[in-house]
């Protein structure tokens, strides 16, 4: 599974979900929709962002959970979690979870290095970027660029 919030999914996520998808028989990216006040979108419209982008990757299916990531593991008999790293900073808290998830349910993370053209990617950047008319058609895939525009604008 490749598990993230997606708010709204980038290239470099959508970069991590193509190489993951090549590597295994089948990939589910998964959408936390737990509560957070500083959502962009609604969690329906991030699934269909995702479905939309990697509608080109036919082992990949979209879904969405709330609560602990390996209840929705076990639950699913997944085995393995894939996790992009952009720098070391992502790694701290990664490799916590990661440990964390292997002593509570035995689900193995495994890190991907990003593409070095995405390391400065993130979701909260690229909404920032946005709000103040910048320029993200080169960082997001055309299902979530279209939405965005209308998003910031209203
Ligand atoms: O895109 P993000 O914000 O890096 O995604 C993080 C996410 C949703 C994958 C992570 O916060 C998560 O797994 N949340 C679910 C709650 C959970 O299982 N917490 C314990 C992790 S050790």
């Amino acid at each position: 599974m490749c598990p993230g919030s997606f708010d709204p999914i980038t290239n470099g996520h959508l970069d991590v979900i193509e190489r993951a998808s090549s590597l295994f028989d089948e990939i589910v990216v998964v959408v936390g929709i737990n509560q957070s006040k500083n959502r962009l979108f609604e969690p329906d419209e991030r699934v269909e962002m995702i479905r939309e982008a990697t509608s080109y990757l036919p082992n990949v299916s979209v879904d969405t959970f709330k609560g602990l990531l390996v209840d929705f593991c076990v639950a699913h008999d997944i085995k393995a979690i894939v996790k992009g790293l952009r720098a070391v900073s992502d790694f701290d808290y990664e490799l916590q979870m990661g440990q964390m998830n292997h002593s509570l349910a035995k689900v193995d993370t495994l890190f991907m290095p990003a593409d070095p053209h995405y390391s400065f990617l993130s979701s909260s950047l690229v909404k920032e970027v946005a709000t103040y008319g910048g320029d993200v058609s080169k960082l997001v895939p055309e299902a979530v660029l279209r939405r965005l525009k209308e998003r910031v604008r209203s």
